[in-house]
């Protein structure tokens, strides 16, 4: 099923792109797959039937590659992770990872994830949300695919439950003040700081932030709550 069907498609914040599947990754997605790999399906998701136990949720949407996720889980096995991402090779590439930490913690949803928080999570399931250097499209013509605009901040919101928090980071200062600016505006949501957060220890230096740290590039992390 897709939300796509009026007559006015909604604007995507990514393009399916071919993006080549290593044999490594290829492997993952058909052996380790079925174990982690939840069919996108619009009805609401019993987390308990899904990972056998009640724990605290944490959603991922954009995990790219998956190198922070699988570190987050390992660190955090007190934790259920749901990641949620389109590109195969990096979903391929999760799974990859899953296999060889032994993580049990974690599932994996392909699909759009505006979709799987409408139709797949229900209200107040969540006890945090990661979006972590979403696509910042940069052209001002692009702006319009940028996930974090008011409709989807407030769907986040939703889904948090009371006192639950919602974590972004981005390197492009222009999309940090976006972000700064609907999340303040969300009523469901209040910032846990001034503005910007210092770096939470909970979210993995990669490779690419710190050879952009070297260069002086910035980045901004924003950690709100639920009220
Ligand atoms: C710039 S990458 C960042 C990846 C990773 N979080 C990191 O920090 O390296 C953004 C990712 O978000 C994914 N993405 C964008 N819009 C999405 C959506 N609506 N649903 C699921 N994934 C999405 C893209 O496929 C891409 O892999």
């Amino acid at each position: 099923m897709t939300t796509d069907t009026g007559a006015h498609p909604r604007i995507r914040s990514y393009v399916l792109r071919a993006g080549r599947v290593g044999s490594g990754q290829a492997r993952a997605l058909a052996e380790i797959g079925p174990q982690f790999m939840l069919p996108y399906q619009p009805a609401m998701l019993d987390f308990e039937a899904v990972f056998g136990r009640a724990a605290p949720r944490i959603l991922e949407i954009g995990f790219g590659m998956g190198e922070g996720l699988a570190e987050i889980a390992a660190a955090h096995p007190e934790n259920d992770y749901l990641g949620v991402e389109v590109h195969t090779p990096g979903v391929g590439a999760l799974l990859k990872q899953l296999g060889e930490r032994g993580l049990t913690n974690v599932r994996v949803v392909q699909h759009d994830a505006v979709e799987v928080l409408t139709h797949m999570l229900a209200p107040a399931s969540l006890a945090g949300i990661h979006i972590f250097f979403p696509d910042p499209w940069h052209k001002k013509r692009h702006h319009k695919r940028r996930l974090i605009q008011p409709p989807l901040v407030s769907l986040l919101a939703s889904r948090l439950a009371p006192g639950a928090y919602i974590h972004l980071a981005t390197d492009w200062q222009d999309y940090a003040e976006q972000m700064l600016a609907v999340l303040f505006a969300e009523p469901q949501l209040q910032n846990t700081v001034a503005d910007y957060a210092p770096r939470p220890d909970t979210r993995p230096l990669t490779k690419f932030e710190q050879r952009g740290i070297r260069l002086g590039h910035g980045v901004w992390d924003l950690v709100f709550r639920r009220i």
